[in-house]
Formats: C-alpha cells, sequence, structure tokens
C-alpha cells in the first residue's frame, strides 16, 4: 500500500516523479505529494488530498528540480487529507520523508521523545522524520546516523519502506525498508527509486532489490547498500523485462475491462511457459519432488487469491489425491490449523507482497517447512522468501480487482495438479490433458469476452440500483459464487454476499425481498439439480434471478451460457461473466472502476 517513487540526477525530476507516482496509483489513491530540490537552494514541497491529477493542478510552472521523492497515499493513521499527505517535513525543514508501512510503537516514540514538537499532521510518518530532525541536531548527528538510530527504535511490529531527503545534502536519497517493497532503479548519470519496477519502467529495466534492515544511500552516480553493521554490501541489478507500454491502458477505458479480455491470452502463456509441444508439463524436479513427498498442502492467501486457492484444492484433491487446507492468511497468522507430519505450504499471491501471507510465510520458514509462491510478480517479496516460485506469467494487473490473476492462479494450481498426480500415477491426471482443457478455456474464455453487451444489459437491468446481491451454488460452482460476490461488492459497493445455495434456507433467505438479485452458478452435473431448486426457493420469495449456467445443464430461461469445459476448470469460465456484471454494475453507478473507494492493490499492511 502507498505508492513511493524518488529520483536523483534528473533534471526533469518532476515529471518523473509525476508520472511513476500515476503508475504506483493502484497502491492508494486517497491523497499525494511531492517534494523537490533544484540543487540551486531552491526546494518545493506541493501536496493534495485526492489522485495524482489534482496533484498536478497544484503545481505550478516554477516547480523544478533534480531530486525529489514522492508518494500516493492509502490511510492508515489520520485521515486521508492535504495535512496527512506524504512527504513529511520535520519543524526545523531540514528533513523531507515519504514512509510506507505502519509504526507500531508511534505513539510510544512521540511520547518518549517528541513532547515539545509542533505535530502537523496525525501520522506515525511524522514521529520518524521529526525524530530523525531531533537526533541530528541535539546529537549532532549525520544524516545516515540519526536515520539509523531512529530505525533501531522502531518496534518489531513495524512494516516500513522509507525514502528520506535531507536539504543540506540535497543529492542524497537515504532509503531503508522493512517487510515493504522498495526498488533502487539504475540509470544512466541517475538513479531512481520506487515501490513497484512499474513506477519506473520508462527510465530503467535494472532494478537492485534491497534486503530487510539494509540502509541506502542513493547519488546520481552511485548506489551503497549497507547491511545493519555497517558492511557494504555489493549487489548486482536485475533486469525487468516488461515494457513499459504493458502498463498502458492503450485503447481500453479502464484497465479491468483490458485485464478481463487478456484472459484467454493468459491461458495460452502458460501453456507456452509450462507446457511443452509433446504435452509434458516442464516444471522444477526439486518442487515436484518435495510436494509429492507432502501428506497435506496447506494453501495460504487473501481476497481474490484465497478465493483461486478454494479452486485449488478442488484441483489438489482430485488429481493428485493430496488432502488440501485453504487458510486465509491473515487467520492462518494468529490461529494456526494443527498441521499434519509432512506439510508443504502454498501461497497464493497476485502482488507477491500481501504483509497478511508474508507473516504466515515468515512463520513456515522458522518452522523449517518448505514453500511455494505462486504470484504474476518476479523477485517480489513471497516470491524471494519462499523455497520455490511459479510465475503467472499474466502480464502487470492494474486494477485493484483482481481478475486474470484468479485465472492464472487456477491455470497454473490445474497445471501443477496434472503434474503431480501423474508422477503419482494418479489416473485422474494421467487422462487431464491439461494443454488440451486451457485450450479450449481459453477459446471458451473468448466466446464470453466477445459478448459484452448482454452483461451491460443485465447489470442494468438487476444490479444498477440494487442495495444488495447474492451469488449462489454448490461445490466448485460455490468458490466461484465467492469470489462473484468480492468483484461485485468491491467495484460497485453492492453488499453481495457468495453463498453455499443449500445454506440459504438455514437463515440468509430471511434477506431475500421483492426484487432481490440471486446469481446462481451451475457448472456441477451432481449439484446442478439441487441449485436449482434453490433457485425456486428464492424465486419463490421475489428474488430476481440470473441463472449462468454450463451448455450442456442449461434449460430454456437461462440468461447466461457458458462454453463446456472440464468439470475441474468450470471455475475459468463461469467467472467472467461475473467479473464483466462488476465493472459494468460500477460503471453504471459512475464509480471510477479501477480504483474502487477504500482500496489498494497491493496490501502492504497486516
Ligand atoms: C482482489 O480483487 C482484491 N482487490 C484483493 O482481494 C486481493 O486479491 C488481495 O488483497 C490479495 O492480494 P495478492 O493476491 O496480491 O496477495
Amino acid at each position: 500500500m502507498c505508492g513511493i517513487v524518488g529520483i536523483t540526477g534528473n533534471k526533469n525530476a518532476v515529471d518523473i516523479l509525476l508520472n511513476g507516482l500515476q503508475r504506483l496509483e493502484y497502491r492508494g489513491y486517497d491523497s499525494a505529494g511531492i517534494y523537490v530540490n533544484s540543487q540551486d537552494g531552491k526546494e518545493y514541497l506541493v501536496k493534495e488530498k485526492g489522485r495524482i491529477d489534482d496533484l498536478r493542478e497544484e503545481i505550478g510552472a516554477d516547480v523544478h528540480g533534480t531530486s525529489g521523492i514522492g508518494h500516493t497515499r492509502w490511510a492508515t493513521h489520520g485521515v486521508p487529507s492535504k495535512e496527512n499527505a506524504h512527504p513529511h517535513v520535520s519543524a526545523d525543514g531540514r528533513f523531507f520523508l515519504v514512509h510506507n508501512g505502519v509504526i507500531g510503537n508511534f505513539a510510544e516514540l512521540k511520547t518518549t521523545y517528541l513532547q515539545d514538537v509542533k505535530f502537523a499532521s496525525d501520522t506515525d510518518t511524522e514521529v520518524i522524520v521529526q525524530l530523525i530532525a531531533k537526533f541530528a541536531k541535539e546529537e549532532n548527528l549525520a544524516t545516515k546516523e540519526a536515520f539509523k538510530k531512529v530505525i533501531s527504535l522502531v518496534d518489531e511490529s513495524s512494516s516500513y519502506s522509507f525514502l528520506l531527503m535531507d536539504n543540506q545534502e540535497p543529492e542524497t536519497l537515504y532509503v531503508a525498508k522493512n517487510k515493504s517493497p522498495l526498488l533502487i532503479g539504475v540509470g544512466n548519470g541517475f538513479n531512481v527509486v520506487c515501490s513497484d519496477a512499474i513506477a519506473m519502467l520508462d527510465q530503467t529495466h535494472d532494478f537492485i532489490e534491497l534486503v530487510d534492515g539494509e540502509i541506502v544511500i542513493v547519488k546520481p552516480q552511485s548506489v551503497t547498500i549497507e547491511d545493519p553493521q555497517g558492511n557494504v554490501i555489493d549487489r548486482k541489478p536485475f533486469h525487468v523485462d516488461t515494457d513499459a507500454s504493458e502498463v498502458e491502458k492503450g485503447a481500453y477505458p479502464y484497465y479491468m475491462l483490458k485485464e478481463i479480455d487478456e484472459q484467454p491470452t493468459v491461458m495460452r502463456s502458460l501453456i507456452k511457459h509450462y507446457i511443452a509441444d509433446d504435452g509434458s508439463v516442464t516444471i522444477d524436479d526439486t518442487l515436484l519432488d518435495s510436494i509429492k513427498k507432502a501428506d497435506r498442502l496447506y494453501i495460504v492467501a487473501a481476497g481474490t487469491s484465497y478465493h483461486a486457492g478454494l479452486v485449488g484444492k478442488e484441483l489438489f484433491e482430485g488429481l493428485t489425491k493430496t488432502p488440501t487446507e485453504v487458510h486465509v492468511a491473515s487467520e492462518f497468522g494468529y490461529n494456526p490449523p494443527l498441521l499434519s507430519k509432512k506439510p508443504f505450504f502454498v501461497f497464493l499471491t497476485q502482488s507477491g507482497e500481501t504483509a497478511d501471507s508474508r507473516q504466515v510465510l515468515a512463520q513456515v520458514n522458522k518452522w523449517g517447512y518448505e514453500s511455494l509462491t505462486i504470484t504474476n510478480v518476479e523477485n517480489s517479496t513471497l516470491s524471494r522468501e519462499a523455497t520455490f516460485t511459479l510465475l503467472l506469467y499474466a502480464g502487470p494487473e492494474i486494477a485493484v480487482a483482481s481478475t486474470k490473476a484468479y485465472t492464472g492462479q487456477i491455470a497454473l494450481e490445474a497445471i501443477l495438479a496434472k503434474k503431480i498426480g501423474e508422477e503419482k500415477g494418479i489416473s485422474a491426471a494421467t487422462s487431464f490433458d491439461v494443454a488440451h482443457e486451457l485450450t479450449t478455456v481459453a477459446n471458451g474464455m473468448q466466446e464470453l469476452v466477445d459478448e459484452k453487451s448482454q452483461y451491460e444489459q443485465i447489470a442494468a437491468n438487476v444490479l444498477a440500483t440494487t442495495r444488495n446481491a447474492f451469488y449462489i451454488g454448490r461445490a466448485i460452482d460455490y468458490d466461484v459464487a465467492q469470489e462473484a460476490a468480492l468483484k461485485l461488492k468491491e467495484v460497485s459497493y453492492v453488499q453481495t454476499e457468495g453463498f453455499a445455495s443449500g445454506e440459504l434456507k438455514h437463515g440468509t433467505i430471511a434477506l431475500i425481498e421483492e426484487g432481490t438479485p440471486v446469481i446462481a452458478i451451475i457448472t456441477g452435473a451432481k449439484t446442478a439439480k439441487h441449485t436449482r431448486s434453490n433457485t425456486q426457493e428464492v424465486l419463490a420469495r421475489g428474488a430476481n434471478v440470473i441463472n449462468i449456467v454450463s451448455r450442456n445443464l442449461a434449460e430454456d430461461g437461462d440468461q447466461v451460457i457458458l462454453p463446456d469445459v472440464h468439470s475441474l476448470l468450470t471455475p475459468l469460465l463461469a467467472i467472467i461473466p461475473c467479473q464483466l456484471l462488476a465493472y459494468y454494475t460500477s460503471l453504471q453507478r459512475g464509480y471510477d472502476v479501477d480504483k474502487p473507494r477504500n482500496l489498494a492493490k497491493s496490501v502492504t499492511v497486516e
């Protein structure tokens, strides 16, 4: 959460910071700000509540500089406002700081050290910059030493990426991180800092990853990384292949629509990366051996990725016969289940940065168990910290509502489960021609995304003005119902539940009234009849029922027909109309579908 950018050594600092922040806006968008220094005695601090466009309007023609820092905020401490926007400045006007994360003991630090300082904001961040100024002045510490001293006072529960400037050394950026992502981008005669490489892909493709606890000093011609003991670390940059154009919307009005449309391509890309021409799955043997040894799989994830994990359980149990549990990361962190004798952990995370999942992975590493991260972001924290990584190759997902990462995760789980099951000699896996099945899925997805007008119409008729809604289904369709409900609620603010259709009558049916939308997912041959009778129960109570049904189970009057695919892969198709219903409902209600209120793409705080 929160996007951070910094630059030193480039006369276009203002534009580079603003463009970088615009690309990071998905990480938070309630306020933003920049500090720039021209190196000839001029400095500018501009902040504004709202989006980057609002900030741009505040920036006068005179604002210029060759170094600077910027921030787009997702509020944790203090309401979204100009005062609480970053960068924060010390009372003496010398130090400027942007921060992503949460300082757990900020209140104690403030009481202990800063009783005499007048604060300009309600943020935890301001405590840090005021403390740096205090130690620099009262103890006559150099900036690096004051920065290190303050970091040493921050408690264990805290997470941060800090980017600090001192106007007495305006070419230098001071950088540190703990549990929050931050990268140094290496330029020619200049260097940049960013919380996600996509912010700076128009400046460089070479990035240096940072390790928690390091202090980094970035100047136009140098990047010096020091470990906590002060030893200088030599670390080579890694290359990011992503083209800057991949993070643009192109002709699409919104990223969410672009990303929904990209899903057939994601299926084909996974086939290309993981399946050879002869149909065999190509996944590292050491990973396969580790999973085959496990007596139980534990899938850990949050939000949409958790929902992809629910489908993963069906795939792993169906194709590998390995008992599989799926856990919400934030719950597992504080209330772990009793583990089996030989557990193996699978982390599903689009961003690879989710704090709740990271916390569990840290625990798993302490326990000494092996793990796999399935992610869309190469070199992301969860990827680096797990034993193994499999990448989604889905291209950057920018819209806050996850779409192509969900289907990518399920498809990759299917590929992995096929391979493990095959090696274990499970007949359901040997007969599962995953390349053929995923190609059929890709074609089916294409058919669905080509028919957008019908979803726009259903959204207008059923969802555009409703107060609440339900998605229902059984078994694998219930998994999809939960994701479909999350999609609708997060972008349209319609209170939506994903419900096991048989469970409705045990209480929740009390909420059904005249016109309540109930959208039934029906793709399972065994459960279709039962879900249909649940739709009759809600119809009898006035519900507005929409059926999303596989072609082979369709009946007259069903509104959305899905192309037939393998029974374990129906979520890959059933979710597409639901994503489009969410998209159109949001637009019809007049919302910014890519940046729903209160949310951020990468949830790096607990
Ligand atoms: C998805 O639409 C959400 N915005 C959110 O639930 C997301 O899936 C969740 O925060 C997990 O993120 P991750 O996949 O990056 O770990």
